[in-house]
């Protein structure tokens, strides 16, 4: 059986993660106005665990939506070209809107989506992303609320999948061999999801 430490380590703790986002729940629900309920627009896929955790730690009312974009890569691995293939189905004029993201890269996608959505006339527009991977970003974008800072590697878990697979992992990933799991991308042995708790 394959020594799963050989090719990914925890970058995340289910701990650290919990901590983290009751913080954010805290500063968001101070960044918002108490008179009527935000809407928080979770991109998906990999938004949803991080939206669900995140919802549940706040304590106002909050209305949630999602939203589902493609990107196709160009000759650089990024190419700006972003389009909608699920639309929200709240008319956000006049709203109170929080992004929420599980990863900024690039930057590519969340310039895309805020223009997009204010085009739309929001009352404010906010983003949350849990990851922010800082040293990969090509355009510069707002980010108002943010759970950690990671370095240029490859991550999974908690929301984030590797060709599709480990977004149930209860922690973010780092992934030391990208190599060998790109070629036996189930080569990771069981132990990865552990229980609740
Ligand atoms: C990830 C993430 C962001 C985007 C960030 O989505 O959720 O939407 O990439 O990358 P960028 O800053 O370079 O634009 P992904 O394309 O992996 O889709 P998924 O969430 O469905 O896995």
């Amino acid at each position: 059986m394959v020594d799963n430490s050989e090719i990914v380590e925890t970058l995340v703790t289910r701990d650290e993660l919990r901590g983290r986002i009751t913080e954010l729940a805290a500063e968001l629900q101070a960044a918002f106005p108490h008179d009527r309920p935000a809407v928080a627009v979770s991109i998906l896929k990999g938004s949803t665990l991080f939206l669900a955790d995140l919802a549940r730690a706040m304590d106002a009312p909050l209305e949630i939506d999602f939203m589902a974009i493609s990107s196709y890569a160009g000759s650089q691995g990024g190419s700006g070209v972003v389009r909608i293939v699920k639309d929200l189905d709240t008319d956000i004029t006049d709203r109170d809107v929080l992004i929420v993201e599980d990863i900024v890269d690039t930057g590519f996608t969340l310039t895309y989506l805020r223009r997009t959505l204010a085009e739309r006339g929001p009352r404010s527009l906010r983003t949350v992303t849990l990851l922010d991977k800082a040293a990969r970003r090509i355009v510069p974008v707002p980010l108002e609320h943010k759970g950690f800072e990671i370095p240029d590697v490859f991550v999974l878990g908690y929301g984030m999948d590797f060709q599709g697979k480990y977004r149930n992992v209860p922690e973010v990933l780092a992934v030391k061999d990208v190599a060998r799991l790109a070629n036996d991308p189930l080569i990771l042995a069981g132990g990865l999801f552990g229980e609740a708790g």
